[in-house]
């Protein structure tokens, strides 16, 4: 992991702990996820899988409040699973989201109807291959696109599968989330062409 990945983890972490900080932080979150809720037209009757929550799972919170879907808040970063659970309870949001260790290169024990997976996941291209190859057919996975001068910075996405469609995201390190669809006999995931 990079510097700018390494610093926003560790950062989560701190300002759990100082509301105005987390309101202040959730300005970032708010049109990007609405734009993500519309693309993969998320509703209550939907599972969603947030891999990569971090201590401040804004995107599951975010998920959960304009949507009523249930929501699985996952990160492999143990530590950051306990700063997240603490942040949930402060929002009453128990009956929706629960948060989980989990990495999201492991055996998926998650029925996911839609997976959204942070910028800073890595590895993409295995994360994407075990979403794709132990999802129901149908179900749709949401990454989000890093600029690709941060290259040195963020695990890029693989070149396939194509995704199916995409929003574009105004965000400094991320240009776009791209959508992705879990198909009957889905093909593996590919850096090359
Ligand atoms: C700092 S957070 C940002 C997420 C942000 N709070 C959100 O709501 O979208 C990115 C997290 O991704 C986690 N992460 C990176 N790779 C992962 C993987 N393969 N599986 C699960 N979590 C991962 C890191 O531990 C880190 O906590």
């Amino acid at each position: 992991m990079n510097i700018i990945p390494k610093v926003v983890a560790l950062m989560e972490k701190q300002i759990a702990f100082i509301p105005q900080l987390v309101s202040l932080y959730a300005n970032f979150y708010r049109e990007v996820v609405n734009n993500e809720i519309s693309l993969a037209g998320i509703t209550a009757d939907d599972r969603v899988l947030n891999i990569g929550c971090g201590g401040i799972p804004f995107t599951s919170i975010l998920i959960a409040r304009q949507t009523g879907a249930k929501v699985w808040a996952v990160d492999r970063d143990s530590e950051a699973v306990n700063v997240a659970r603490s942040c949930i309870e402060k929002t009453g949001l128990n009956r929706l989201i629960s948060v989980e260790h989990y990495n999201g290169i492991d055996p998926l024990p998650f029925d996911y109807s839609v997976a959204i997976v942070a910028l800073q996941v890595e590895p993409k291209k295995e994360v994407l291959n075990n979403l794709m190859q132990n999802g129901t057919p149908g179900a749709k996975i949401i990454m989000r696109r890093p600029r690709p001068e941060l290259d040195h910075q963020y695990d890029l996405l693989p070149t396939a599968p194509k995704p199916v469609a995409l929003t574009t995201q105004n965000q400094i390190t991320f240009d776009s989330s791209v959508l992705y669809r879990v198909t009957d006999s889905p093909a593996q995931v590919s850096s090359f062409f």
